[in-house]
């Protein structure tokens, strides 16, 4: 802390500077103290140092500390001087958001559990991270790492290193059918910061966004974050499903949609619908927002094509990751912008983006250009439809009676869905959390309003097949319990134990 500076930053900004040395300080301290820029347990500096650093008299400093110590502002210990825990009044914890003008935005924010379950059986989202070709990532890095010239020291690219943004359009074009070359592909740090490059750039605060119901609650909290109206859009067995009334009395700026494997539900937007989302938001003046999030793993039939490669120019920005092929650590993804906003993206990407990670992206080129990406991706999808296949056999077995199967045709996560909507799928999910099972409970998910799904989301690309049976049967058994609840009381079922939840994502 330089304490020079605080104390003559507050004399200016008060107009203090005529007032008697001890009196500032004890002043300035204390104000710092309050308003949380000394926080509870920082050790102030040892009086002969502080006077010396303000060129002020022992004493001066000691009066001024003796003060605050007097007034409950800090107290003392035999190492010195440490700012002690100060309560807020009713009054000031009431004005709190106010003084420090948090944004509705800030005061909105959903509360996202920790992170721990991440590793637990069924989290979604979740890759075969111990199947990962680590030593070859690791060589690819440090020739990457060893080929960099000073130029590539300095920032990076702020539309992402040429390579990448090439290797990435040659990938796009063969393997999801998207018409883009690479002047088009922009590196983001993952889909997360590309949903908020999107909903900033290409909507005003107020504009309407829709979102899948149930839907990502990444996308929720993107909208949210520009200031958007979110209207949730329900979702059935053919994908996002906007109805008449929507177009009519909710039109959309942007429209949000995960159309190769729905999230969380796992339905695949089917073509006919994809032809009329884009026709329709044609006509409306909308863009679609097209996140791809894990159509890579596809596990019957042939995959469908991106909705961005269609048709001619559709009204499409097409968002990718990595998180889900590679690692999600990677912190890479992209958008895919229609050509006429390239260059508004450069802009904007000149203005915001990080600029780094220059030695990831090299590597991450070379591991595409290479075959290594494809061959990991042949691998995994043999690995995850061998997953896929002992998940839903263990589900059938004992779940069969209570839940009908859903979105295990693609990606890395299935959804269950109670045939009684009785059935209280967060209090489920929470108890299921007690056996280290971290299933989301559908209706978690819902972006407005209830979506009407009721049931669980399983992640199964990180459980290995043979441990399926058991962990089914120990989440049936939680099931089954919730059911009879709900159907001989007529009310939720409620956990035994409170847990601390789970994520929405
Ligand atoms: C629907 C959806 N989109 C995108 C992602 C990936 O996001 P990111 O690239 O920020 O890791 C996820 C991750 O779980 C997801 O569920």
């Amino acid at each position: 802390m330089d304490f020079a500076l605080l104390v003559s930053a507050y004399a200016d900004s008060h107009g203090h500077n005529n007032w008697p040395r001890q009196r500032l300080l004890h002043e300035c301290l204390r104000a710092a103290i309050r308003n949380g820029t000394l926080a509870a347990g920082t050790r102030l500096a040892a009086s002969r140092v502080l006077a010396e650093e303000l060129g002020m008299a022992r004493n001066t400093v000691l009066y001024a500390y003796e003060q605050l110590a007097s007034e409950g502002f800090v107290s003392t210990d035999r190492r010195g001087t440490v700012v002690a825990t100060v309560m807020a009044s009713p009054a000031r914890r009431a004005a709190r958001g106010a003084v420090i003008g948090l944004s509705q935005r800030a005061r909105q924010l959903r509360v996202v559990p920790p992170d721990a379950a991440r590793m637990e059986a069924f989290a979604p989202g979740v890759p075969a991270l111990d199947h990962f070709p680590m030593t070859l990532w690791r060589r690819m890095l440090e020739r990457a790492l060893r080929s960099m010239t000073v130029t590539q020291l300095n920032y990076g690219d702020p539309a992402g290193q040429p390579e990448l943004r090439a290797a990435i359009a040659d990938h796009l074009r063969a393997a999801r059918g998207v018409a883009c070359d690479a002047s088009q592909v922009f590196i983001t740090d993952g889909t997360q910061n590309s949903l908020d490059v999107c909903m900033h750039a290409l909507a005003d605060a107020g504009d309407t966004v829709w979102i899948e119901n149930p839907g990502y609650g990444g996308a929720l909290a993107a909208a949210r974050g520009a200031g958007l109206a979110v209207a949730g859009i329900d979702v059935d067995d053919e994908g996002m499903a906007p109805s008449e009334d929507d177009w009519l009395l909710r039109p959309p700026r942007l429209i949000y949609t995960t159309p190769s494997h729905q999230y969380p539900v796992g339905s695949v937007l089917s073509l006919r619908r994809r032809h009329a989302l884009i026709a329709a938001a044609r006509t409306a003046g909308a863009l679609i927002i097209e996140d791809d999030y894990d159509s890579e793993f596809r596990h019957d039939g042939a995959p469908l094509h991106a909705m961005q490669g269609l048709s001619d120019d559709a009204p499409v920005l097409y968002l990718g990751t990595f998180s889900k092929t590679m690692f999600p650590s990677l912190r890479i993804g992209f958008v895919v912008v229609p050509a006429a906003l390239t260059d508004t993206f450069a802009q904007m990407r000149a203005q915001s983006s990080a600029r780094g990670r220059v030695a990831e992206q090299l590597a991450l080129a070379e591991f595409l250009y290479s075959g290594q990406f494809a061959l990991h991706l042949r691998r995994m999808r043999r690995l995850y439809r061998q997953r896929r296949d002992a998940l839903v056999a263990a589900l059938e077995r004992h779940l069969g009676s209570v839940a009908t199967l859903h979105g295990g045709s693609a990606g890395m996560h299935l959804s269950l869905r109670f045939t009684d909507a009785r059935i209280n799928d967060l209090a489920v999910a929470a108890q299921a959390q007690v056996h280290r099972i971290a299933v989301n409970a559908l209706s978690a998910h819902d972006t407005q309003g209830v979506s009407g799904w009721k049931g669980l989301m399983l992640g199964y690309a990180q459980v290995p097949a043979e441990q399926m049976e058991g962990l089914v049967k120990q989440l049936a058994a939680v099931v089954h319990l919730a059911a009879y609840a709900a159907k001989q009381f007529k009310t939720p079922y409620q956990p035994a134990r409170r847990t601390s939840g789970r994520s929405r994502r």
